[in-house]
């Protein structure tokens, strides 16, 4: 692993480039894309030079840019050093890009537990070097004994069991998806995958001040809930809060790790599964033998879509996620918002424009295709241009008018975890998976270390309710029993020229998808190196609440040019968590980027 000098030196510059408020220079001597004040699209009348000219859109720069690490044969980027590390020695013991995903996303499972899961699922886009594509989707399924109701009282009212306890957890999808992905295309021994997360819960690993911080945030919610047992595992022996410098070790979740690695099935029959399933009961939830015995990943075909002039691979249903990318994508080339300067009021109020509208499809029609017929056209271009028709410059079209109804979003601590890892021979892997909420249902399974999702909130519980991060959704979107649950997890790969290109994806809830695609746009339409675009400021619309999210480097100015087109804003201090890794198309360089000014993380190469 390489940190390279000249990586950051090109960072500033293109920092540089992208702060000064004009259109970012593009890479390979391209010229400049047409100044911002050329038409848009169609549909909207003609752009007036608009307050947007004199708006400093450059924000706050992170004072540390992140962390790049170049190489010309393997590449991995994640949210935690020791599975970073773990990935990093698979591929140099010869293992391909899927099975250091698999070692990957099963140490993070030791290492990163408020995300990393077995008890949990996700989804997993792969394209193999030979152009192959393939979409793995272990999302969690609702068990046989859920209904549509479960969550209301008598009153209606949602009760909390949605998000806190076992009744909150779906029948789990990452061991099931991880054996699958093995199975189809690994190449090392499956046990050499999960060794390596075996040894750091038997060893044990040292605990950076994240780590000890957020374990300290998960135990005392657990205690909080009553789940005494389960935090226990997450503090010191003496049931006080872990520190920085500690050695942690998790000697039930290595037994279950020992029993997975000689058997991956042992997560959903025999004695394992048969604790996991009595354990959930006695504690209220719902599974069965039967559920886990049942339980499957699937293989989709992939969303596949071009977007000037690169081709797009990313998740298909139940998650959403490639759905709002393409349409989201397709919306910004009908807007022609590449013609706009980067996070200029203009180009942040069109994009919201188009995420507003994306949405308003996404949490009205989409489901779990095996249970929903979707429209068919969602993604036509005739489609997305008529639904942009109304667009104006100067004022943001209430979420009201597009469809009735204002939520209100609860605040969440969210934790997912994306990473992406890139071997010798090109093979690519992006792999987002979670728990939904930081620590999921914050109960640990007696006498396994598993701790449990909480992904049953990703269900419209409550029709026309909003969920925990404030999606309102309908009908499709349901509860029924061995559903999946609709996700915005959206791992994507992109080409040009039929060569690898980018490995992207984030966490973050519903702003997972609108975080991609700001990656795709900073890198094709600015064509700025993801080290640049990665850091850059991020913003979100969902339809409701109705509201801009964005981060709290936005500028006053941009921000009062915003609230003058009728914008709320609503900042937080960080928007996904992107650990991705970009491909140079010439000379095939790999250069992995931790998001580590949003958080910890860990990019390698060699
Ligand atoms: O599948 C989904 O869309 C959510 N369960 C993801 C949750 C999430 O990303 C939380 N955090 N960062």
């Amino acid at each position: 692993m390489a940190q390279q000098r000249s990586a950051r030196v090109g960072y500033w510059l293109a920092v540089l480039a992208l702060g000064c408020g004009g259109p970012a220079p593009r890479s390979g001597g391209a010229p400049p894309p047409p100044p911002s004040a050329a038409p848009v699209a169609p549909a909207l009348p003609a752009p007036v030079p608009s307050a947007a000219a004199v708006v400093q859109p450059s924000p706050q720069l992170p004072a540390e840019p992140p962390r790049v690490a170049v190489g010309r044969h393997g590449a991995v980027a994640s949210q935690e050093a020791n599975a970073t590390d773990v990935a990093l020695g698979v591929l140099q013991q010869g293992g391909n890009a899927v099975d250091a995903a698999i070692a990957l996303g099963l140490a993070l499972a030791v290492t990163h537990p408020s995300a990393g899961n077995l008890g949990g699922g996700g989804f997993m886009v792969i394209r193999r070097a030979d152009g192959a594509a393939y979409a793995l989707d272990y999302r969690e399924t609702a068990p046989s004994a859920a209904s549509r109701d479960m969550y209301l009282d008598a009153q209606g009212n949602l009760s909390d069991a949605r998000l806190n306890g076992p009744k909150a957890a779906g029948i789990p999808g990452t061991v099931a998806g991880f054996a699958a992905a093995h199975a189809k295309l690994g190449k090392l021994p499956w046990r050499a995958l999960v060794e390596p997360a075996l040894r750091l819960a038997r060893d044990g690993f040292t605990l950076t001040a994240e780590d000890a911080s957020t374990l300290g945030r998960g135990a005392a919610k657990m205690r909080e809930l009553g789940y005494a047992a389960s935090a226990r595992i997450y503090s010191r022996k003496d049931g006080a809060p872990l520190q920085a410098g500690d050695r942690w070790v998790q000697p039930e979740l290595a037994k279950t790790l020992g029993l997975i690695a000689t058997e991956p099935t042992a997560f959903y029959r025999g004695p394992l599964a048969a604790t996991l399933a009595r354990e959930v009961r006695r504690a209220g939830g719902l599974w069965t033998p039967a559920d886990l015995a049942r339980y499957e990943a699937r293989w989709r075909e992939p969303v596949v879509f071009d977007y000037r002039g690169h081709t797009i691979i990313t998740m298909p249903l139940p998650s959403a996620g490639g759905v709002v990318l393409e349409q989201l994508l397709v919306a910004s080339e009908v807007l022609g918002l590449e013609r706009r300067a980067w996070r200029s009021a203009d180009e942040i109020h069109l994009f919201a424009e188009a995420m507003r509208r994306t949405y308003a499809d996404r949490n009205q029609l989409l489901g779990d295709p095996d249970f929903v017929k979707v429209p068919p056209d969602l993604l036509e271009t005739s489609y997305i241009r008529d639904r942009m028709r109304g667009i104006e410059l100067e004022r943001a079209t209430p979420s009201a008018e597009i469809q009735a109804g204002v939520a209100p979003a609860r605040e969440e601590s969210t934790q997912t975890t994306h990473y992406s890892v890139v071997d010798a021979d090109g093979n690519a892997v992006a792999n987002t998976y979670t728990l939904n909420t930081g620590f999921g249902a914050k109960f640990v399974v007696p006498g396994t270390g598993v701790l449990l999702n909480n992904e049953m909130d990703d269900f419209a519980v409550k029709p026309g309710a909003p969920n925990v991060f404030g999606l309102v959704q309908g009908e499709p979107n349901k509860i029924e029993p061995g559903k999946r649950m609709l996700s915005s997890m959206t791992p994507t790969v992109v080409v040009r020229g039929g060569r690898l290109r980018a490995v992207l994806g984030s966490p973050g809830g519903p702003t997972i998808s609108t975080t991609v695609a700001q990656l795709v746009r900073g890198l094709v339409d600015y064509g700025q190196p993801l080290s640049v675009v990665v850091p850059a400021l991020r913003v979100h619309h969902q339809w409701l609440p109705d509201q801009i999210w964005t981060e709290e480097q936005l500028s006053p100015a941009l921000k009062a040019e915003l609230e003058r087109r009728g914008h709320v804003i609503r900042q937080r201090p960080h928007l996904g968590h992107a650990n991705v890794i970009e491909v140079d198309a010439e000379t095939g360089e790999r250069r992995a980027v931790a998001d580590t000014t949003r958080g910890e993380g860990k990019a390698a190469a060699y």
